[in-house]
């Protein structure tokens, strides 16, 4: 989305109640299935209230999705649409994004945060704009988090399939990895992670536009993340898991529950070793260890 100065920005967003189990799921899958992508849906919590939002450059696409949640009648759910005025536009993740706990070890920090959230001995991930999907408060980004922590030390390189918002790299470099590739397939998403790479002051990734399913390398990582949806997950499942070294790792996230069996069945024919399983209320993800057996794939 292009955030020129005289760009129109409207703000679609369902509120509800932070503590009704399941609500941000509900809605998310609201948004979803009125037409969005789960990329472009944010979520915040802000004093017991949870809001999940989407923005529109044109006003008649943000009005035709209202319609249809509108439809919908959600129970105790508030919808609303406006236009943000461009300072409102640029000040309003600044607003709902706050700081909190992404694994046992590292914080996600706003930026505008910087100066103000400093805990001790946590570490801090600086997050300088939510405009790609990976803030972390995502249950798929939360899980590959703690799937990488938990395997610190055993990874000198690492890649991130589907940057997203770059989170997953900055993770990685803060449990161990020497070497980071992230690619995106989306340009606007690589110059968001490019971003939130400087707030972090890391320059040590190999940022690239990139279709995980052509892209050319002669390397194999230590640890391969794929947060991607799942019938991409099976469709380039091969090519993703040529990616990982043999004896090495591979985590895939976005695995949506309804759909993993699915994707545990296509991965079952791959020499892969099942570490760990995460699994909540919709979502699902994977750490698996690559055989050491020599296979063609
Ligand atoms: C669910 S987001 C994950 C973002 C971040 N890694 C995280 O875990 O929060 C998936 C990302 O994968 C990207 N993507 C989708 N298909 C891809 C492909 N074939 N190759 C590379 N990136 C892809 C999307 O543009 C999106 O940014």
């Amino acid at each position: 989305m292009s955030l020129g100065k005289k760009t129109n920005i409207y703000e679609l967003v369902l509120v509800g109640d932070a503590d009704r189990p399941g609500l941000p799921e509900i809605m998310r899958g609201v948004l979803v299935n009125a037409g969005l992508q789960e990329k472009d849906v944010i979520e915040s919590r802000i004093d017991g209230r949870i809001s999940v939002s989407s923005y529109f450059n044109v006003k008649r696409n943000a009005q035709k999705i209202e319609a249809k949640i509108r439809a919908g009648r959600l129970n105790k759910v508030a919808v609303r649409l406006r236009r943000l005025e461009s300072r409102d536009w640029q000040n309003k993740w600044k607003e709902d994004f706050r700081p909190f706990r992404l694994t046992r070890r590292i914080d996600v920090v706003p930026t505008a945060y910087r100066h103000s959230y400093r805990p001790k001995g946590r570490k801090k991930i600086y997050i300088d704009t939510v405009l790609a999907f990976g803030t972390g408060l995502h249950e798929t980004t939360s899980f590959m988090a703690k799937l990488i922590e938990e395997t610190a030390g055993k990874f000198k390189n690492f890649l991130d399939v589907g940057t997203g918002s770059g989170i997953l790299s900055l993770v990685a470099a803060f449990n161990g990895a020497e070497a980071v590739w992230a690619i995106d397939i989306d340009k606007s998403c690589v110059e968001v992670a490019q971003e939130n790479f400087k707030a972090n002051a890391y320059s040590s990734a190999q940022l690239k536009v990139a279709d995980v399913g052509v892209w050319k390398t002669n390397q194999q990582f230590d640890f391969v993340a794929a947060n991607l949806i799942s019938d991409d997950l099976i469709r380039l499942k091969k090519k993703i898991f040529s990616l990982v070294k043999p004896g090495q790792y591979l985590a895939l996230s976005g695995i949506s529950l309804e759909n993993f069996s699915k994707v545990k069945k296509a991965f079952a024919a791959l020499p892969l070793r099942c570490v760990q399983i995460r699994q909540g209320s919709r979502w699902a993800a994977v750490l698996y260890q690559r055989t050491q057996r020599k296979t063609r794939t």
